[in-house]
């Protein structure tokens, strides 16, 4: 099914968008992909007919291009005057205290249970000014929007579906603005339970949920997190719950709700891995590892991911199951991330600090025992996933986790998931998947030792059914069952 099949125009909005640019030193732009998994799953379908992808310009260059194209309109690929993309230069004060102070600051840490709360969070009048930055930032998505819509008349009528938490007050805003033109919202992360819920100040904690109460439709990846969702409308706004049903009534307004559990495009994925700058880095790779069996993680540089624990476990199963030194590689990848952030900056160092450790510990002439690269190289990350024994995916909390997808699909020769039961992922992959609690860094040290220590055959059957559960729900699927809630 394509993205629009018979129906008419389509808007997407996501903070996020499918371009990034840089600056050289001439002051030339160079497009690049947006990252992320919200990015990949929309990039497969945006390009199919009437799509327009509405984002914010995260950057200085992206301010730079979006001002060059007229109206900020430019292709897929960059070109300014295209029509695919319409990039939105906000206020750079407004866009930094919208996505830094509020949606990463705020949101994505009570999603995500993050708060050390004896010492925060502590929402002050700074969060007041904050919050009305957000909503300013909410308003133009909204407006852009509604002016790309098309006619009110239109038949079939246009419709948006709005991505993520930094937009959860775009689909009341553009249904007061558009009420002719469906709209649909699909959240990328967890969502809180109602009691962690209400750390947010009373007035921001309903905004957002009567914020996607203004949609028709309200996706979510896991169950666990819809339900989270219904749990907080019913005990926090009041709203009519119909669980058997899926959907939420609220001032008159029906909201229907369901879990679209994204995955990869396996075929686009495997011929990617198989570009000739994966081989090259394949090749320096496998002569790093040599004849060590390989554990492999990929992640952003997010404090959710729990790399610090992961390397913790892994340098467990050195002390405790010593027979893996110089027998096993750990090759750990992170893209930088949030670097405006000083947790993320904190906790960067905290993840390079304890690699050095453990390398310093257990390292010897011929082994060292860990690679950690902190740098945006997806070749490098693809040729991981290649010679991946094992894979250890072991995030405090995460919507999906779409590398706990990738990796089986792209290993040459089959890999054990160690997987986090606290992953959206592990819905669809834990029964195949050496599941864990994320916290408990011995029984992921277990883990990894059962993983490395399982046979062959078992490691390919594993692997073999892991790839087919990733692959279950490619991107066009994904996308295409949430407009088709929205009717045609
Ligand atoms: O997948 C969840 C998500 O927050 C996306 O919305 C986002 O694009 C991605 O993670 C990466 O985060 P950021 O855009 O802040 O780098």
């Amino acid at each position: 099914m394509s993205a629009r099949s018979a129906g008419g125009r389509v808007l997407i909005a996501s903070n996020r968008g499918p371009l990034s640019f840089t600056a050289g030193d001439n002051g030339q732009l160079t497009a690049r992909r947006g990252g992320g998994g919200m990015v990949s799953g929309l990039s497969t379908v945006a390009g199919e007919g009437d799509v327009l992808w509405v984002c914010a310009a995260l950057s200085e260059a992206d301010r730079a291009a979006a001002r060059d194209a007229p109206g900020g309109r430019l292709g897929l690929d960059g070109t300014p005057g295209g029509a695919g993309v319409r990039l939105l230069d906000i206020g750079e004060a407004t866009f930094d205290a919208a996505y830094n102070a509020v949606a990463n600051s705020a949101l994505w840490f009570i999603h995500h249970l993050l708060y050390d709360t004896p010492n925060r969070p502590a929402f002050g009048t700074d969060f007041r000014r904050d919050w009305e930055s957000f909503r300013s930032y909410n308003a133009a998505f909204a407006e852009a929007l509604a002016a790309d819509a098309g006619p009110a008349d239109s038949q079939p009528p246009a419709r948006a579906v709005v991505q993520d938490y930094h937009l959860s007050l775009v689909p009341r805003m553009l249904a007061e603005l558009r009420p002719d033109i469906r709209i649909a919202h699909f959240s990328h992360t967890p969502w809180a339970p109602p009691d962690y819920y209400r750390i947010l100040p009373d007035q921001a904690a309903r905004e957002l949920l009567e914020g996607i109460l203004g949609a028709d439709h309200a996706g979510f990846l896991s169950q666990r997190w819809a339900d989270s969702f219904l749990d907080c409308c019913a005990g926090i706004l009041g709203a009519s719950v119909d669980r058997a049903a899926r959907r939420v009534s609220y001032r008159g307004h029906v909201t229907s709700v369901a879990v679209h559990p994204l995955g990869v495009d396996a075929d686009e994925l495997i011929a990617r891995a198989a570009e000739p700058d994966v081989q090259a880095r394949l090749a320096a790779l496998t002569k790093t590892a040599g004849r060590t069996r390989v554990i492999v993680r990929v992640d952003r540089t997010e404090l959710s991911k729990n790399i610090v624990r992961g390397l913790a476990a892994y340098r467990e199963l050195l002390i405790t199951r010593p027979q893996w030194r110089g027998q096993v590689t750990h090759v750990a990848f992170a893209y930088p991330s949030r670097t405006d952030l000083p947790e993320y900056r904190a906790y960067t160092a905290h993840v390079q600090r304890l690699a050095s450790e453990i390398n310093e510990e257990f390292g010897t002439a011929d082994w060292q025992p860990l690679i950690l690269e902190v740098v945006d190289d997806y070749a490098r990350s693809l040729a991981a996933y290649r010679i991946a024994d094992v894979a250890v995916v072991n995030p405090i909390r995460d919507g999906m986790n779409l590398v706990a997808k990738e990796i089986p699909i792209v290993s040459d020769h089959g890999c054990v998931l160690v997987l986090s039961r606290e992953a959206g992922a592990a819905d669809e992959l834990g029964s195949e998947a050496l599941l864990v609690n994320p916290y408990d860094v011995a029984a992921t040290a277990e883990a990894l030792h059962e993983a490395l220590s399982m046979t062959a055959a078992e490691r390919i059957r594993r692997s073999a059914a892991l790839a087919k559960a990733g692959a279950a729900m490619p991107p066009q699927l994904w996308f295409a069952q949430q407009l088709a809630a929205l009717g045609p």
